[in-house]
């Protein structure tokens, strides 16, 4: 399939940044710059800024994501946020088993597993974010390791709900190191994980599945990386925080 007939995605993943008045700001200044974009916009903010950003980005392009989300519906989970409750407030997508949340919080390939099924089932769109370490590449085990991530995560998950997933390969080694992948291995990796997609699924699945880079990407970066043909998009920390930026990333996908 040619890639063109992916839409990309570009996605910002704001982490434990801008509160709901600098989120409203952010989106604000996105606006103008973004407002010809030809890929998908999503902004992955914090919980309590959601309103906020989902109001300043009313009647645009740029769409709303949560950074994280509970398996069940509701109950005594103290501080925990579902998919129903995400959903209420007018979110679409929502990251899931990002590598912070496996280094720092625990979180594993089961509880990545569960995630994604609830936030499936509560309608949401999901950024599922996998890779390895540094030790890992080293070893020559990146393949197997992203490819595990991924059929644990996807277990249990039809093809027809595969429409609703974002694939982010994010290799952990280049998060906000300033230390990116060159295209080159970006794309192999990509592109396993697209052999893989026909694998569990089909090739028309595999085709249509959106899978995007992530690990330093920014404004001088970022046309090499999404010029690669497995590359459908970014998921980007750092440089998401600037708008100018982001709109760079934003133009570079086409
Ligand atoms: P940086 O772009 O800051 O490296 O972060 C990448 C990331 O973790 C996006 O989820």
């Amino acid at each position: 399939m040619n890639k063109n007939l992916r839409i990309p995605v570009i996605a910002g993943n704001w982490k434990m940044n801008n509160g709901p008045a600098a989120s409203a700001v952010l989106i604000e200044k996105l606006k103008p710059l973004t407002a010809n974009a030809q890929c998908k916009i999503v902004c992955a903010v914090p919980f309590t800024s959601i309103p906020a950003a989902l109001n300043a980005a009313q009647g645009s392009n740029i769409a709303v994501a949560a950074q994280n989300v509970h398996w069940e519906e509701s109950g005594a989970y103290t501080g925990e946020i579902s998919a129903q409750m995400l959903k209420e407030l007018g979110v679409e997508y929502v990251v899931v088993g990002h590598s912070e949340r496996r280094q720092f919080f625990g979180e594993t390939d089961v509880t990545v597993q569960k995630r994604v099924r609830a936030a499936l089932n509560g309608g949401l769109t999901v950024i599922l974010c996998v890779g390895e370490l540094l030790g890992e590449r080293k070893s020559g085990i990146t393949s197997q390791i992203v490819r595990t991530q991924t059929e644990i995560a996807l277990a249990g998950v039809t093809a027809q709900e595969l429409q609703r997933v974002i694939i982010a390969y994010e290799p952990v080694w280049a998060i906000g190191t300033g230390e990116t992948a060159t295209p080159e291995q970006a794309n192999e990796v990509c592109a396993i994980l697209r052999e893989q997609l026909a694998v569990l699924y089909d090739k028309e699945a595999a085709d249509a599945t959106v899978i995007q880079y992530g690990g330093s990407m920014n404004d001088q970066n970022a046309v090499e990386l999404l010029a690669q043909p497995d590359v459908d998009g970014g998921l980007i920390g750092g440089a998401s925080l600037v708008a100018e930026k982001f709109a760079v990333i934003v133009k570079a996908a086409g």
